[in-house]
């Protein structure tokens, strides 16, 4: 399956095989796919706590205002952005220091400037915790596509009671959840999209009104 197919494929799954299982080696295989994808300064915001114990998918049902598919599908991946993932720039850059694409200098340079860009920044933390999940929670789901599972992003939830029941400290938010396992027969078609040309302005100029600029 190529990376067009899975994106046509994919739709939200209200409806999983309820006996189904997933393995644990398939969903690390899923997480690290999540992992491939990008982040800014490769911080890789994302973190993931993924509920499969029936007792726990019930829990996590309630926090999800009592959605079916909670409770249903084999797994719920909880994406998290973890807001502090910039404390670990020194880590990371000593890992691609030892890949050979950063010399010592520059891997000391690079983790400072990443960490200088968050400092006293909580919102701009927040919301690159937010895109980066977001970008990793999509791959996700496009490599669970490319293995036949089903998949449904939610943010139907109450993440306070989440992090609570769950015990999140405070740096995690919550960005998604998403339900992962083999589907029951009657789920939604795929959903008709805009088409590209009604959402698109294809050759943006400065000083040049568009569809996007403010009504004359
Ligand atoms: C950020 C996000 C949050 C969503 N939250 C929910 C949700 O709480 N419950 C639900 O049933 N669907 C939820 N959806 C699924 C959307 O309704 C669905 O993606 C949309 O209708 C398009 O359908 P498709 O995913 O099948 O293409 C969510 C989707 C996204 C991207």
């Amino acid at each position: 399956m190529n990376v067009r197919d899975a994106l046509r494929r994919r739709v939200s799954a209200n409806r999983y095989d309820t006996v189904a299982t997933v393995a644990a080696g398939t969903i690390e295989e899923l997480i690290a796919a999540a992992m491939e994808a990008p982040s800014a300064y490769n911080i890789q915001h994302a973190r993931f706590l993924v509920v499969r114990e029936p007792e726990a998918r019930a829990a996590l049902q309630r926090i999800a205002h009592g959605q079916q598919k909670v409770r249903d599908a084999a797994a719920t991946v909880v994406v998290l952005g973890d807001r502090r993932a910039a404390e670990r720039l020194p880590l990371i850059a000593e890992r691609a220091q030892r890949a050979g694409l950063f010399d010592a200098t520059a891997a000391a340079a690079f983790a400072a400037n990443g960490q200088a860009a968050y400092a006293g920044r909580p919102e701009l933390a927040r919301d690159e915790a937010i895109r980066s999940a977001s970008m990793a929670a999509m791959a996700l789901m496009l490599a669970a596509t490319e293995l036949g599972l089903a998949t449904g992003p939610m943010i139907g939830f109450d993440p306070l009671a989440l992090a609570r029941e769950f015990r999140l400290d405070e740096r995690y938010l919550p960005v998604m959840m998403i339900t992962l396992g083999p589907a029951a027969p009657g789920n939604w078609p795929r959903k008709p999209r805009l088409a590209a040309h009604e959402v698109l302005v294809a050759d943006a100029r400065p000083g040049q009104d568009h569809a996007f600029s403010p009504a004359a």
